[in-house]
């Protein structure tokens, strides 16, 4: 077979030189071009030590006989293990099981240390709680250059609906399934449509936070409270201007100074001289309770709202939202 170097330019140029000369680091980072999930595979060492380590090498091979394989370095410490072995299992790990990866990717950890197992055939050691499991007899070794193929036949799986851990260009991510493309809008009012990136944005923080209010005022506050005194809880020590400047900033409304002036009189907030002489809100031990009490309303409704969306897709929300205010940032100070 023949190889076909590129010129494209925007191909890494150590990638496009041919035969032995690679550059080593061009070839990794070609190999890690391809997106792959991570499993843990697992066997039992000749003294029924518990062996495993994070492979994303794993791939699918035949569904009759059902067969998997993936691969293994020569340098491996569990190399003499697996060659030896009769069985193992795979486990494909979960977007939240990023740690449980570098945990058998680690040399300084006692890997399966407090872990709750399962016993396979032979007594090899299975993860709980992994997305796929896979138990197979291993049915072929084949030299692959510095690597090891293994090959096994599955003897036994579970699977559950989950989002897999994905590996991207020596990086941890998540699966982001595509969206199909929205139809164009007849005419420029049904441009507030559900493609609408803006429109999207603000109907979700109106809808999120009509559900926090709610939930304020069935516990008795206010927004603006909350808005008062999450700011000073923040920050405590403001004067009532810089309070009442900081709550236009995040909320894009400002609270009224009387606010603050009412929570002083309900004892939540007590003003301070200062040595500059300008007077400051500080939070009495009340106001501290309360603040406790806001956070723990705050977050009750934050679970209610993310409702159906898993933990993977509230980070990868967190992040998006954050990329978005910063992007806008730029936008305005530009
Ligand atoms: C996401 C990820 C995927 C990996 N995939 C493989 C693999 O497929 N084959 C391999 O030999 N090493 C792979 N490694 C590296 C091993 O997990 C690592 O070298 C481990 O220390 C090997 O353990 P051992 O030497 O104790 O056997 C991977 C590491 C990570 C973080």
């Amino acid at each position: 077979m023949t190889t076909k170097t590129s010129t494209n330019s925007d191909l890494r140029s150590g990638a496009a030189k041919a035969g032995p000369g690679f550059d080593g680091r061009a070839l990794r980072d070609a190999f890690g071009s391809f997106a792959t999930g991570v499993t843990i595979v697992t066997t039992s060492g000749p003294a029924g030590a518990d062996i495993g380590f994070t492979a994303n090498s794993f791939s699918s091979v035949s569904l009759d006989p059902p067969m998997v394989l993936w691969s293994l370095a020569r340098t491996s410490l569990s190399i003499d293990a697996f060659r030896n072995c009769a069985h193992f299992a795979v486990h494909i790990l979960s977007a939240d099981q990023e740690a449980l990866s570098a945990r058998f990717a680690s040399k300084s950890i006692d890997r399966f240390g407090g872990l709750a197992l399962d016993r396979g055939p032979d007594g090899i050691p299975m993860l709980q709680d992994c997305m796929a499991r896979f138990a197979c007899k291993l049915a072929y070794q084949y030299e692959g250059g510095d690597h090891v193929i293994f090959v096994g036949e599955i003897l036994d799986f579970s699977h559950s609906a989950r989002k897999p851990l994905v590996f991207h260009g020596g990086r941890y991510g998540m699966l982001l399934p595509k969206q199909t493309a929205a139809a164009e809008p007849a005419d420029a009012l049904s441009n507030l449509s559900s493609d609408d990136l803006l429109y999207q944005v603000s109907n979700a923080y109106f809808r999120t936070r009509h559900a926090v209010i709610d939930k304020l005022e069935h516990h008795g506050w206010s927004a603006e409270e909350y808005a008062a005194l999450s700011i000073i809880g923040r920050e405590d020590g403001l004067r009532i201007p810089e309070i009442v400047a900081r709550s236009e900033k995040l909320r894009g409304q400002a609270i009224s100074a009387a606010i603050v002036q009412k929570l002083i009189a309900h004892r939540l907030l007590r003003e301070v001289d200062s040595t500059d002489g300008h007077a400051r809100v500080r939070l009495t031990p009340e106001g501290r309770l309360s603040v406790l009490e806001l956070i723990a309303i705050r977050k009750s409704s934050e679970a209610d709202v993310q409702g159906s969306l898993d933990p993977s897709e509230v980070q990868l929300l967190k992040h998006l939202l954050s990329r978005l205010g910063n992007s806008a940032d730029a936008v305005t100070s530009a």
